[in-house]
This record gives structure tokens, sequence and C-alpha cells, in this order.
């Protein structure tokens, strides 16, 4: 069996609908995890709903409805929405399902065992929106007002269990600085390493007055865990059995900015208290997390009352008028992986999809299959004597082959997808030196014309061998083109060459055809 590589994305809170920034994270994972599929990994690809935050509650009631009922309704559309969005996940965790229920009160109960879980009073500010308190000396950084939010904190006292964070603040900085690749961006891990050094508290790990929406605490229904605790095992529940347990641990968490902390200090803490129970041996900790920044939104941060905000209705008017592969593609393509914001521009898209897609890619697939069809009645020539523009346009696929994957390697997914479609640009150059439309005419160049059109046929397989990661649907069509079955593992290598003489290839309409700009007619 292949090595298994495992990510997952942040389980999503139900009191909302899915919007752009929920789509985006899914999709790059969607993006790495087709990607290490086409490599031949065993991959487990894993989403999914957080069910039991207070304000899935609150939302529940201003609609009249009991929590859960709320919960299935958004759930089912979180999941619905990702499997129209062509996401590969293969499965998804809610944590209000049996399996993780069962799970989180197993090792919340071994935490208490080993004392790393404790009862206490805890005193502090609050950020109700986040449900998270935050240390002093941030709150008063930040004017006690919510460093994400901004909204005024709330000084709380609970009693309440606490996760002995405080003890494994040294083991944690030795990580961080021994392996450098587990949090990334480089610039986030050391924000990290910065406040692990101001010191860690001990942090709560459960809630009480909060109704009985949430997971009991074992041996004290009073409380319920804490809904962070209980989300970030949903990364575990679903691997805990003897079927799945070879995926942990997980490859990748990749999740935004502003839930590094719980992922890069709480949850391994978590894990490396766990660890010491005789049996959870198994049990190591995440290979990498990486934290990728903001979508905002014509040059603005999202929001419903400037009207600049993303939700399900945008996306699918977008799809409506471009495509989903073309959305996948400005996602991917623009989007802020890495530590700078991106800015979601529909000028910009527009003007991304003519030049790359239509221009580019469709240009390059509609010019190679229709000259194939005029001149070599419709099937893939046999190719000729390589001359010099052969020889380069190979060199160029075979960097190309090797840029994507390094790139991906490093989770570059807008780099990787830049290098797949500029092989589209060299193919297209290379057609405009070779002219077979003139050649075809001139009996000094017709013996070139079979080996340009076969290097053309071979680029485009290629090319679509690199975008199947990223639009998956366009490489698929354009495989069946060539006559070649299969989207995910073209059955051929993925050397220059390996394309069959012989296949019957096919025109079909334009893959991107050309679109008004948004506000034109
Ligand atoms: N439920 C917690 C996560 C628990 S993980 C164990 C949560 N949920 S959330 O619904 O608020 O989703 C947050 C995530 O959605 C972010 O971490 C990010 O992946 C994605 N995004 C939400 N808004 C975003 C943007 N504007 N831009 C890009 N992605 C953002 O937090």
């Amino acid at each position: 069996m292949s090595e298994p590589f495992y990510v997952t994305t942040p389980i999503y809170y139900v009191n909302d609908r899915p919007h752009i920034g929920h789509l985006y994270t899914t999709t790059v994972a969607d993006v790495i995890a087709r990607h290490r599929r086409q490599a031949g990994r065993d991959v487990f690809f894993l989403t999914g709903t957080d069910e039991h935050a207070a304000k899935v509650a609150d939302a529940a009631a201003q609609q009249g409805l009991t929590p859960i009922a709320w919960a299935d309704r958004n759930a089912e559309i979180f999941r619905a929405t990702f499997a129209r969005y062509g996401i590969s996940n293969d499965d998804f965790i809610r944590t209000s399902q049996p399996r993780h229920k069962q799970h989180v009160q197993r090792r919340v109960a071994q935490l208490v065992e080993t004392g790393d879980v404790y009862l206490g009073e805890y005193e502090g500010w609050y950020d109700a929106g986040e449900e998270e308190y935050v240390p002093d000396a941030r709150a008063e950084e930040h004017g006690f007002k919510s460093p994400i939010s901004g909204r005024e904190l709330v000084r709380k006292k609970e009693n309440n269990y606490f996760f002995r964070l405080s003890a494994f603040a040294d083991e944690l900085l030795r990580l961080l600085e021994a392996e450098p690749g587990r949090v990334q961006p480089d610039a986030r891990r050391n924000e990290v390493i910065a406040r692990i050094r101001e010191g860690l508290n001990d942090v709560p790990l459960s809630r009480t007055g909060t109704g009985d929406w949430g997971i009991e605490m074992p041996g004290d229904p009073a409380h319920r865990v804490y809904v962070w605790i209980d989300a970030l095992f949903s990364y575990l529940s679903p691997v805990d059995g003897d079927e799945r347990r070879r995926y942990w641990p997980a490859s990748l968490h990749l999740i935004g900015k502003e839930i590094l902390w719980f992922h890069a200090v709480i949850w391994p803490a978590l894990l490396l208290a766990l660890r010491r129970v005789p049996g959870n041996e198994w049990i190591g900790l995440p290979r990498q997390v990486y934290a990728h920044s903001f979508w905002i939104s014509e040059g603005r941060k999202m929001s419903k009352s400037l009207g600049n905000f993303i939700d399900l209705e945008r996306l699918e008017a977008i799809v409506a008028r471009y495509g989903l592969d073309a959305l996948r593609f400005y996602l991917v393509g623009q989007g802020p992986m890495g530590v700078s914001d991106a800015d979601f521009a529909a000028a910009r898209f527009d003007d991304l999809y003519h030049a790359e897609l239509a221009n580019k890619l469709g240009n390059l697939v509609s010019r190679t299959l229709h000259m194939n069809a005029k001149f070599a009645d419709g099937r893939v020539p046999e190719p000729g004597p390589p001359g010099e523009p052969e020889r380069l346009l190979v060199a160029a696929a075979e960097a190309a082959c090797r840029a994507v994957d390094e790139h991906m390697e490093r989770f570059q997914v807008g780099r990787a997808l830049e290098a797949a479609l500029e092989l589209a640009g060299a193919a297209n150059r290379y057609l405009d030196e070779r002219e077979p439309w003139k050649a075809a005419k001139d009996p000094a160049r017709t013996a070139t014309v079979p080996t340009t059109l076969y290097h053309c046929c071979e680029t485009l397989r290629l090319v679509a061998h690199l975008l199947v990661p990223f639009l998956p649907a366009t490489a698929g069509e354009i495989f069946a083109r060539l006559g070649l079955a299969g989207a995910e593992r073209p059955a051929v290598p993925t050397r220059f060459g390996g394309l069959a003489s012989g296949l019957a290839t096919r025109k079909g309409e334009a893959l991107f055809p050309r679109v008004e700009p948004p506000g034109a007619g």
C-alpha cells in the first residue's frame, strides 16, 4: 500500500451558511488531495461541521428550532455545497455524530486520568464571538476588545475543567524550533513561538450554563466539553479505528490564520498529553499546520452591510457565468495562501478568465484539435524527427512537470497552477512559430505538419495531466477529446512522448467561451 496522506480543513460552524472563505480552504485542500492521489498516495481528505458552539444554539433559538434541527439543516447545506463544487472529500465529520461524541468522551476521560485535566476556577477576558478567553496581556494590548472582531471583551468567572497547557510550553517550543516545517508559513510560526515565550496559561476544557447543547463532560454532566476542544478532536475521531488508523498523524491541517493558536499550540499539547496513556503510542503529532490568510472583496473586508460579501448566491452567479473550473481557477490561483490577504475583484476575475483560460488554454485546445481534424484526419499523427522548436517545447514540458510538483510540495498552489498554464502558453508560441496552417500549403514544409501536431497534442495531454488537481472537469474533457479515458490517472506515462499515435481526436465546443464583462449587456 502506498504512503498515506491525510489532509483536513477546519470544521465549519453551522450557525451560518457557507461562503467564499469556507469554499476556499476546502477547494485548496481538494487540490492538494487530488494532486497527492494523482501521485499514487493513499489519501484521506476530511472536512465537516462544528456544531456545539453556543452561537449555534443561539441561532437555532432565533429560528425557533432545536439546536440539532438547525445543525442538521445547515450541516446538510455545507455537505451539499461541497458536493456541488466538486470537492473530493472522503468523509464528512459532524461533531454531533455519535462516533465523534463517544471519541471525545473517551479521550477527555483519559486526560482526566492522567491529571492533565483538573477542576478549577477561572477568571479572565472572554471573547464571546470567538468563544475563547484572551490572555490578560493580549486583552490589554487590544484595549479589551476582541483581537478578531473588535467587539468588547467581557470579564467572566467560571468553575471549569482546565487543561494543563502550561506544562507543555517547553516541549512545544523545542518542537517548533527543531522542525520549522510544522507550522507554516514561517512568519506565522514565528508569531506562535513569540507568544509561547510570553508564557502559556492553562485553558478551559469545559463550560457550564450553556444548556444541554454540547458533549457531556465524562463523569460530570453539569459540564459540557468546551466547543474548541470538542472541535479539535474531529481530526482524530474519524480515523480512530482499525480501518483508518494508518492515516494518523495527519499530514496537513489546512486552516485560516485566525485559528492558528488552537492548531499550533493547544491541539499538539492535547495530543502530547494523550500519547502518554498506555495504548495511545500511535497518537503522534500532525506533521504540518498551514495557516493561510483571508479573502477580502473589492478592496475591503467582506461585510454583509457593505454589500461585498461573497455568499453562496454570489458564488452561484459566478459559476453560472464562467463555469465551475473558472471559479476554482480564480480561487486557487489568486487566493490568500501565504501571509497576504487576497482581493476578490470581479473585474480581475473577468480579465484573468479571458487571458488565461479563454485565450491561452481554451485557444490551445481549439487550435490543436481543429488543425488535427483538418490536417491529420482527426487522428493523433505519427511524429517525424524533432527540430530545435520541438526540443525546446519538450524541455518546457518537463520543466513544467517538475515545477508543478515542487510548488505543490510547498503548498504553493497558485504558482503550481501558473506553471501548468504556462506550458499551454509555450505550446501556443510553438504553434505560432511552426505555423502548420501555412506549412500545410508549402511543399517545402508539409512534412513538418504531423510532427508539429503531434507535439501539440502531446503537450495538451501533459497540460491536462498537470491540471487534473486544479480544473478536474476541464482536464477530463481534454483527455476525452484526445481519445484518452480516465481523467484522474492517464494510463500513459507522464514523460513527453507517451501519447499513442492513431487515437481519434474530437474538436468540440470552446472550453472557455468569451463572456461579456460584468455590468455590460
Ligand atoms: N469551527 C471553527 C474551526 C474549528 S477547526 C477544529 C471555525 N469555523 S468557521 O466556520 O468560522 O470557519 C473558519 C475558517 O473558514 C477559517 O479558518 C478559514 O479556513 C475559512 N475562512 C473564513 N473566512 C475566510 C476568509 N474571508 N478568507 C479565507 N478563508 C476564511 O473557525
